[in-house]
């Protein structure tokens, strides 16, 4: 009889395309996709440890699982919570099948096949089988480039449960890239914890050929690249940038703090002075750049005046969009030698302050696109009201519009923006 699986997914896109895979391998097994965890003969659990009482949260839905699962089903644990974890977990929850760290998502087969129960080792041969990758999106494609990360952030668990950086070979990158172009997949988002410290570990090539190759290819129309660390970039990635217009103008670089005193206490590896006169440089070089970023709220030791940088960071840069966190201690992670966290109160207050700020200056860039014509990649109805089509902008704003005709998915269009929304925008296709 058929199998079912359901993979239940949190945290990162990392986390995201690791599952994809986890699914692609399931169903070349014969595997199909179950409705729900209930229904499943197979349930994955693909976690994330980055904040908060993870391991809790991870104890919690697993003592559920065990009793609303099927009778026979396994359960198997995945992700940074399993890495971190490891063999605890086999003990505190006996009814866990299977417990494997991000490191070993190629090796699900052997594993399922009960050849280990405990996969948290970071093999350096890593298989990864993209034919079989499980893709949601027929417009876009996301491929690791690059796994784990050699930066020591100190309030980082990544390192930990990701391992150390291992860049994959550029000629398989490309080639997967080239079979999801064939699909017809039409964007292409590269994706690594620091990925702009990419080299290849067969020819000499680094992040910026890598992107250089990949823009030229014939069908792409986008390329986005995730996450980008503020040391490795230089003046040669940028002018690749500058000089392929298939590069999105959008660029994610967390920055984390705007004092200086508090990334250096988080071994950041640049300064406030350094971050901003980057963003000058990329501005200048590259005009209709658009920035985002992530910030961290109530590290050990920051004073409001240490808060008040970022702030003002925030107003000089005006980011298109942020992801802010209040700082969350981490297993085994240096910055808990660096003092106690700010005080509760004082962190969730901070955190209001950063967002209401961040509100007001989204809502005047969005307010930016109205009147507008930009180009839009289709990806098909609007999933709220399918007389309505619905894509990406290049920053990666949903945009919804109207048509005259219906334009395949995978095309770009021209859009004049009608109306900004919360976090959205509104248009009309142009001829
Ligand atoms: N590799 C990326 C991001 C990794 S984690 C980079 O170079 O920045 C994603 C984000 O989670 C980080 O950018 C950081 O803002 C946040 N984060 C990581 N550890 C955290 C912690 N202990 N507490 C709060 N936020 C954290
Ligand atoms: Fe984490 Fe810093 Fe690497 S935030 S993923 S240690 S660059």
């Amino acid at each position: 009889m058929e199998k079912s699986f359901f993979i239940e997914t949190w945290g990162c896109q990392m986390n995201d395309l690791d599952s994809q895979r986890l699914a692609g391998q399931l169903k070349l097994r014969g595997y199909s996709r179950a409705g729900s965890a209930e229904q499943a003969d197979l349930i994955l659990l693909n976690t994330c440890s980055i904040r908060e009482k993870a391991e809790n949260k991870v104890y919690s839905r697993l003592g559920e699982l065990r009793l609303t699962r099927r009778d026979g089903a396994r359960i198997g644990l995945a992700g940074c919570v399993a890495q971190q974890e490891g063999e605890s977990i086999l003990k505190r929850a006996p009814w866990v099948d299977f417990v494997m760290g991000p490191a070993n998502v190629g090796a699900l087969d052997e594993i399922l096949d009960g050849g280990r129960r405990l996969a948290v080792d970071f093999p350096v041969d890593r298989r990864y089988d993209y034919l079989s990758v499980d893709r949601p999106s027929a417009v876009r494609a996301q491929v690791t480039i690059i796994e784990g990360c050699n930066k020591n952030c100190t309030f980082c668990i990544v390192p930990t449960t990701r391992g150390r950086e291992i860049s994959r070979p550029m000629a398989d990158i490309l080639a997967e890239i080239r079979w999801e172009i064939e699909q017809g997949r039409r964007e292409i988002e590269l994706l690594g914890q620091t990925v702009n410290a990419y080299r290849c570990p067969v020819e000499n090539k680094d992040f910026a050929d890598l992107l250089e190759t990949v823009a030229a290819l014939p069908g792409i129309l986008r390329v986005r690249f995730m996450t980008s660390h503020p040391a490795e970039m230089n003046d040669r990635l940028i002018a690749v940038i500058r000089d392929n217009p298939a590069i999105c103008r959008f660029l994610h670089l967390p920055v984390q703090s705007g004092s200086s005193r508090v990334l250096r206490r988080m071994k950041r590896l640049y300064t406030r002075e350094h971050y901003l006169g980057l963003i000058d440089r990329i501005r200048g070089e590259v005009p209709g750049m658009n920035f985002s970023t992530d910030l961290i709220v109530g590290f050990p030791g920051e004073t409001e005046d240490d808060f008040e940088q970022t702030l003002s960071l925030m107003e000089e840069i005006r980011f298109g969009s942020l992801f802010a966190f209040r700082y969350s201690p981490r297993p085994g992670t240096p910055s808990l030698r660096l003092g106690a966290p700010v005080e509760d109160a004082v962190a969730a207050e901070r955190l209001s302050r950063l967002f209401a700020l961040q509100e007001r200056i989204q809502k005047e860039w969005l307010q930016t696109y109205v009147g507008r014509t930009i180009p839009i990649l289709v990806e098909g109805p609007s999933s709220k009201d399918t007389a309505v089509l619905s894509g990406k902008s290049e920053c990666n704003w949903t945009v919804n519009f109207t048509s005259p005709h219906t334009p395949r998915p995978g095309t770009l269009l021209n859009v004049r923006i009608d109306e900004a929304r919360h976090h959205s925008l509104r248009g009309e296709a142009v001829a």
